[in-house]
């Protein structure tokens, strides 16, 4: 499967100059979403992930559909002020400005091995705060699964440390 044919491409979004790859093309072809679904399954066998955590909004979707077929819990990072229980939270930058990822403190276990899913690496911000969330519980990244990769906005840099599956690198 070519997920490049599948992707659509948005030039001038959200802003000029920006080519916005979007992921729902992926999700409306079944095609395509189930050779996701057996890319990730495939990369991380269940019986080395105790949970997968679903990273809002986009990373949610994928991250749901690994959990159901592996039958492995799903924990979701949300944004700041969404979860009701008592959180971990980590705040990360943005383009411009900050945001604040948050966790049920009671989902990360100490020793627990977790994937970690979202649809898209841009500079790697928001995935370096959902480890360190899981790391400050003492949990451990066993993975970091993203469709999308755009490696030319330097995301090694921060989260270069862990193992980084994605299907469909821009450079
Ligand atoms: C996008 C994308 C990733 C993140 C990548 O989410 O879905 O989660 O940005 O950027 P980064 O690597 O530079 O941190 P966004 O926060 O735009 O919102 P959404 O998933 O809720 O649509
Ligand atoms: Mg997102």
């Amino acid at each position: 499967m070519n997920l490049d044919t599948v992707i659509a491409k948005i030039p001038d979004f959200p802003k000029p100059g920006i080519l916005f790859y979007d992921i729902t093309t992926v999700f409306k072809t079944p095609a395509a979403l189930r050779f996701c679904l057996e890319q990730i399954c495939s990369h991380f066998p269940a019986e080395e992930i105790d949970g997968v955590v679903g990273v809002e909004s986009r990373g949610f979707i994928m991250s749901s559909l690994y959990a159901h077929e592996t039958q492995t819990p799903l924990l979701l990072a949300r944004k700041a002020g969404k979860l009701p229980g008592k959180t971990v939270s980590k705040k990360y930058a943005l383009e411009y400005g900050t945001a604040t990822m948050e966790m049920h403190v009671e989902d990360i276990v100490a020793g627990k091995r977790y994937l970690i899913v979202d649809d898209l690496i841009a500079t790697g911000g928001t995935l370096a705060a959902v480890a360190h969330m899981i790391e400050q519980q003492g949990g451990e990244v066993a993975g970091i699964f993203s469709i999308i990769g755009l490696p030319f906005l330097q995301y090694e840099e921060k989260i270069g440390q862990y193992r980084i599956i994605t299907l469909q690198d821009y450079h």
